[in-house]
């Protein structure tokens, strides 16, 4: 070992690491890893990902040091959109498994000291629901279980929707019924009916959802579309929005001031929270964890943690969805340094920072930010403070794939005027684990996406076998690291050097891990002498750095390659 080696090695070994987190504690530094099931591993070869495929594959999450996965829905779905529309959910989609193969992945995953946590989406059902029929046939129990409404009438006598909302997947968010003669809300598909909240009944029903998977042993819930739950009561007109290029059918079209976020959705948000933090006082255990998915301004995102001053609780974390609403292949240091601290500036410090780079409704992170910044953006995630969350294949650097509209399967997407710029069937093609047919998703059954042709080079098996860096070891060496005290605890700081390079710095006590990641095509001299002392190594490298690992940077003068991202530890005195 040379003397610069031995010298890291003795600063790392010097860090403390501290013990397991406390039981209610133990999400705050988590990963948590997203499984797409229906693309992830098809154990019986008939297109499909299944439960049984996820546990043949359980090893990988302990290996690649994920504390938690989340499983996109699972349940029993007609699949208009991909099973997030429900038709029953407490009963796993014979597609998938069934209830007892859950289970198994369940007790699997928590021999691995792996959590697992569920989709649940609350905002609307499957209209091929039980509920949704009877609400249909007018069935006195389940008549107000949705959202409906008479009709009005034009100058022409036309029969016409209630008011002027529009569905997230475009066009009215109303579909008149036959049978009820009345209209039924929908704010994403028709195939999507809106559940109605101001019904206690449908409140305790949902809740007792909650129950009845807590009761089953999961450790939490992503909770699916929550700015939608409630809707002005008198379903008045929304305003518009006025943005530039949207027309009447378009959901940009509306200022949605009277169907999101509204104050009455905050208060089941923390109900919520009522439910499972009840669960653990009754039963015992480590924290049972919510996460929502809102997409909302940086203020209202907030309110989803609960009120400012903590009295009243909802979401262990909100999605922070900044890291891919702010910034596109285009963006400069300065972009990402502003989207981190608008984040880290808005978090009340009771509440605990979260950082998403992509998931199913979003370009996969490759495509979105380049693939040689892969890395440097798995850096970023992992060296913040809080939660990492990683939607699979991000671990591996794996691109959106190729799907012709014909193959497509998203049904906010159905139209070959919009498919190329709206599907999500991009990042949603099948996990790419080796060089074998298919990737290795199933033995040859065509998948229900295609497999994107970049699985020659972009896979698991070759990134493990690899005697050099790849990806994904860059992505183990991170997991490892976040158990660091500095991780854990430490200031952070985060500033532009130049117009392309990036340097976030963690510091506690003397000890600082610092991340220079050029995410620019040029190679750039960069002076970090204000940040980096002479006491430095490289600890972990992005896979086009020529670098030597346990080698000091000099402060005054580091060369970055073009994408070149260095993860150093410092030990100034
Ligand atoms: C969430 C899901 C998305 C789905 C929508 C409607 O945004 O992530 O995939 O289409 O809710 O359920
Ligand atoms: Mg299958």
């Amino acid at each position: 070992m040379c003397l610069k080696t031995f010298v890291l090695f003795v600063t790392l070994y010097s860090l403390t690491y501290s013990a397991r987190a406390d039981s209610q504690d133990w999400w705050k530094h988590a990963t948590f890893y997203q499984i797409y099931p229906r693309s992830f591993e098809d154990s019986d070869n008939d297109g499909i990902g299944d439960l049984q495929g996820i546990i043949n594959k359980i090893d990988h999450f302990p290996a690649s040091g994920v504390d938690a996965v989340w499983l996109s829905p699972i349940f029993e779905s007609p699949q208009v959109d991909q099973g997030y529309d429900i038709s029953n959910y407490t009963k796993v989609d014979p597609a998938y498994g069934t209830n007892e193969i859950l289970n198994t992945l369940i007790e699997e995953a928590h021999s691995r000291g792996v959590k697992v946590v569920l989709d649940f989406v609350p905002n609307h059902t499957s209209d091929k629901h039980q509920w949704f029929i009877d609400s249909v046939n007018g069935v006195e129990e389940y008549r107000d279980y949705y959202v409906w409404a008479n009709a009005k009438v034009d100058e022409d006598g036309n029969r016409v929707p209630p008011n002027n909302w529009i569905s997230v997947f475009k066009n009215s968010a109303w579909t008149w019924s036959d049978e009820r003669q009345q209209y039924y809300l929908h704010e994403f598909a028709s195939a999507q009916p809106d559940l109605n909240y101001r019904n206690p009944v449908v409140v305790e029903a949902m809740k007792n959802i909650l129950r009845f998977w807590l009761d089953k042993g999961v450790d939490g819930f992503r909770i699916d579309a929550v700015p939608y739950l409630f809707e002005n009561e008198d379903l008045l007109d929304e305003p518009l929005s006025n943005l530039p290029g949207y027309n009447s059918t378009d959901y940009e079209y509306l200022d949605h001031i009277y169907t999101q976020n509204l104050p009455e959705t905050l208060d089941m948000i923390y109900q919520w929270r009522q439910v499972v933090d009840d669960f653990v006082t009754e039963n015992g255990g480590d924290a049972r964890v919510l996460m929502t998915e809102a997409y909302a301004d940086i203020n209202t995102t907030m309110l989803y943690f609960g009120t400012a001053d903590g009295t009243r609780l909802g979401a262990h974390f909100s999605f922070n969805f900044n890291l891919i609403t702010d910034l596109n292949i285009n963006s400069t240091a300065q972009d990402v340094v502003d989207s981190v601290n608008k984040w880290l500036e808005a978090i009340p410090d009771i509440y605990t920072s979260n950082w998403v780079l992509g998931n199913h409704d979003n370009h996969r992170v490759a495509t979105r930010l380049g693939p040689d910044n892969v890395d440097g953006f798995n850096m970023l995630k992992s060296l913040l403070p809080g939660v990492a969350v990683t939607y699979n294949g991000e671990e591996i650097g794996q691109e959106n794939g190729e799907v012709s509209y014909e193959e497509g399967q998203d049904p906010s997407a159905r139209d070959p005027d919009i498919f190329d710029a709206v599907s999500r069937d991009f990042e949603r093609t099948p996990y790419q684990w080796d060089d074998s047919v298919n990737a290795g998703f199933n033995t040859g059954a065509k998948p229900w996406l295609p497999v994107s042709e970049k699985y020659h080079e972009t896979n698991l098996k070759i990134e493990i076998a690899t005697a050099g860096s790849s990806h994904y070891k860059v992505y183990q060496d991170l997991a490892k690291l976040r158990s660091n005290e500095v991780l854990l605890s430490g200031d952070v700081a985060i500033k532009a050097v130049t117009e392309d390079v990036v340097l976030l710095k963690r510091r506690y006590e003397n000890d600082s891990v610092v991340l220079l990641f050029n995410k620019g095509e040029e190679a750039v001299d960069v002076d970090v002498s204000e940040d980096v002392s002479a006491r430095n190594g490289i600890l972990i490298k992005s896979i086009n750095s020529t670098k030597e690992l346990g080698a000091p940077v000099l402060p005054a003068n580091v060369t970055l390659a073009a994408h070149e991202a260095l993860v150093i530890t410092d030990k100034s005195a």
